[in-house]
């Protein structure tokens, strides 16, 4: 375990001498907290078509397939989900100014619950739903109640059509949000890419960014990643464990 304890003290250093923190994350980062990843062993992607599942032209004309995953599957698990060590760990260090911005493809809105202010949804957040006719906007429990009665639901106010408010297959990223992040990953000093597998674009270009432009990159994630080859550390752990061990004042340090 000595080679994981220098990747740690590397890390811990690199932290110290940083001001200007991003962390980019991936579902990696919630699996502690219950939400499965999607790709990987147990993987979403293993048992449902994301090209049926979060595509946006399937989701237009058949959303009942959608609605039905979140009624039966993804709503008790979004709902029993708390924010992990590894969410708590990134809340303390934007705390300490350490960090300016936490940039995560999640939609589980797991991050501002730890506390994390400055949190950038690359896609979107599956406790948001809105009515694509009205606008009005709805909580993942008045989608689960109206669930109840048909599928799809029917908006309350107007009886328009409902969709979450996370980016589908099939559609941009929100343009000020990612713009953001750009401009976050090219003015960090040090990225810390956080449980995710790297391979879904454009998203995955964020962290090489950071690394053109000057910063260093440090990768925790259980599993290898195209970009290992460009980090200055890479540390296979759980996220947890490592943000704990780098991060500490945490409950269990
Ligand atoms: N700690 C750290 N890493 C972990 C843990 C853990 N406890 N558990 C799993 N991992 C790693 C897996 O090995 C995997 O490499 O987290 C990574 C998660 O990768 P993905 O499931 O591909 O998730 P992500 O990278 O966020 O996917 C990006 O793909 O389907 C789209 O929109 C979806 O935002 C998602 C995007």
């Amino acid at each position: 375990m000595r080679e994981m304890d220098d990747r740690i003290k590397i890390l811990s250093d690199m932290i110290a001498a940083s001001s200007r923190i991003v962390a980019f994350t991936g579902a990696g980062i919630s699996a502690e907290s219950g939400i499965p990843t999607y790709r990987g062993e147990g993987g979403m992607w293993n048992r449902y078509d994301p090209n049926i599942y979060v595509n946006i032209d399937y989701f237009m004309r058949d959303p009942s397939y959608y609605w039905s995953l979140f009624h039966d599957v993804r709503y008790d698990v979004l709902r029993k989900a708390r924010p992990n060590a590894a969410h708590a760990a990134l809340a303390r260090l934007e705390k300490r100014g350490k960090l300016t911005a936490v940039i995560t493809q999640n939609i589980d809105g797991l991050h501002q619950l730890a506390g994390s202010r400055n949190v950038l949804e690359l896609h979107g957040s599956t406790r948001k739903i809105y009515c694509l006719n009205c606008g009005a906007r709805y909580t993942i429990d008045d989608v689960h109640e109206l669930l109840k009665k048909s599928n799809p639901p029917p908006c309350p106010n107007c009886g328009g059509m409902l969709r979450p408010d996370v980016v589908f297959f099939g559609e941009s990223l929100p343009e000020d949000t990612l713009a953001r992040a750009t401009e976050e990953s090219e003015n960090c000093d040090l990225m810390l890419a956080i449980g995710s597998s790297l391979v879904v674009y454009p998203a995955a270009w964020l962290p090489q960014r950071a690394k053109e432009s000057g910063a260093r990159l440090a990768i925790i994630n259980r599993g290898s990643t195209p970009l290992d080859s460009i980090a200055d550390v890479v540390i296979s752990a759980s996220a947890g464990e490592a943000l704990n061990a780098v991060v500490p004042g945490g409950p269990d340090s």
